[in-house]
């Protein structure tokens, strides 16, 4: 076996997604087809600002990118920020990235080079999985923050030793998968628990733009960089905002000394965003309108699928923010394999509770990224099987 890993060689986990491969044809076989709301992948229009911008800058592209991002994209993104929460920064404290997973992943490695001393990574304990995978692949200790009924950290329960050990504390508000709503109260609370440990902090924003508050109205979001800028790092994507997850392209901005340190290992590893993107994306930091767009409808799909919940045996149990839905069955409790498989038998994929941290294991994700006519039909072929399925207590074929 010529490929086979060595003893004491490292395989990486099976990819979270690639779990739900045998729900998925189930669900493909469903009269209509699947409706898949599992991934959070956009499916809505890349807005006619962005395509354009790429398309002039094409024939512009011929020399290589900047590894940290043009002058033009960091403006737009400084220029975002301003607008959206306030906070002005120079642009020089942007670093661009190939989308945020990248950076996500690799940031506990980079940081761990720069500070051998601290080994270990703090994250909430139900979240978006690449923030423990980054600690894995560092050779780091991925240690999960319980959180509160709000969904929001429980800086109480970090222990003496993982605070003393702690090389990065990971937050996410608006929560993925949770739906925690962003605030400037639980997300300062934060930032001093970290400045008091004297750990970094990276605040992963990507969901800024989707945050209601709990009667459904759009509530302004918080970035970390208002608490402070030392120690501090706020991670941004185009992926959901602009529907650009097929563009790949987010940023790192905050406190220099690191931006400047992740810039200078970044540049050797050569990881740069391509011009012709970077001019699409600045194209979209600098635009706000179709966000509108984005927004309007991903309210209405939220306000739409909490509405049928009830109708195949779930409840929200989340919060107000985000794209996606954290349901858990009503009664009695179901495991969410369980429900996932339930929901797969007549054509809705959603993603196990699960894959985002034990603490989600009786609960399932729904990521309203389907048009609301294909979330129609999702739910009205639920409704019929579904009295039948909780009455029997069995499955759907
Ligand atoms: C919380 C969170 N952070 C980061 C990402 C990565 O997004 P991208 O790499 O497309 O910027 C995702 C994607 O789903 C996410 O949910």
């Amino acid at each position: 076996m010529p490929n086979a890993v060595p003893a004491g060689g490292y395989t990486p986990p099976v990819y979270p997604y690639a779990r739900l491969d045998a729900l998925k044809q189930r669900a493909a076989e469903a009269p209509g087809g699947i409706v898949d709301l599992s991934v959070g992948t956009p499916n809505d229009p890349v807005p006619e600002i962005v395509v354009t911008a790429l398309a002039k800058a094409g024939p512009k592209s011929a020399g290589y990118p900047r590894a940290i991002g043009g002058p033009a994209l960091r403006e737009a993104a400084t220029g975002w920020m301003e607008r959206t929460f306030g906070v002005a920064l120079d642009p020089a404290l942007v670093l661009n990235c190939i989308g945020t997973k990248e950076l996500v992943a690799s940031l506990p490695s980079v940081l761990h080079r720069r500070d051998p001393s601290r080994d270990t990574v703090l994250y909430p304990a139900v979240s978006y999985p690449t923030y423990a995978m980054g600690a894995e692949l560092a050779g780091c200790r991925a240690v999960p923050v319980p959180l509160d009924r709000d969904w929001h950290l429980d800086l109480s329960a970090i222990s003496e030793e993982d605070a003393a050990r702690a090389l990065l504390l990971w937050l996410n508000e608006p929560g993925n998968p949770t739906g925690s709503q962003s605030a400037a109260g639980p997300m300062a609370d934060a930032v001093g628990w970290a400045q008091t440990h004297e750990v970094i902090v990276a605040s992963d924003e990507c969901y800024v733009e989707f945050n209601w508050d709990h009667a459904g109205e759009p509530a302004p979001g918080a970035t970390a960089l208002s608490t402070a800028v030392d120690g501090v790092l706020a991670v941004h994507s185009l992926s959901k905002r602009s529907n650009m997850a097929g563009y790949r392209c987010g940023f790192l901005a905050g406190d220099g000394d690191l931006v400047a340190y992740i810039a200078s290992v970044r540049i050797h590893a050569g990881m740069m965003v391509p011009t012709p993107i970077q001019a699409a994306a600045a194209a979209a930091w600098a635009d706000d309108e179709h966000v509108e767009v984005q927004r309007a409808r991903y309210a209405e799909r939220r306000r739409y699928a909490k509405s049928r919940l009830g109708e195949i045996g779930l409840r929200d149990v989340g919060g107000p923010s985000s794209f996606y839905l954290w349901a858990r069955s009503a009664e009695p409790a179901e495991d969410g394999w369980a429900v996932a498989a339930r929901l797969a038998g007549s054509g809705m994929l959603v993603a196990a509770g699960d894959l985002y941290g034990d603490g989600g294991a009786d609960h399932v994700r729904i990521a309203l990224v389907e048009p609301l006519e294909r979330l129609e039909l999702a739910f009205d072929r639920l409704a019929v099987a579904t009295p039948h399925t909780l009455a029997t207590g069995g499955s759907q074929p």
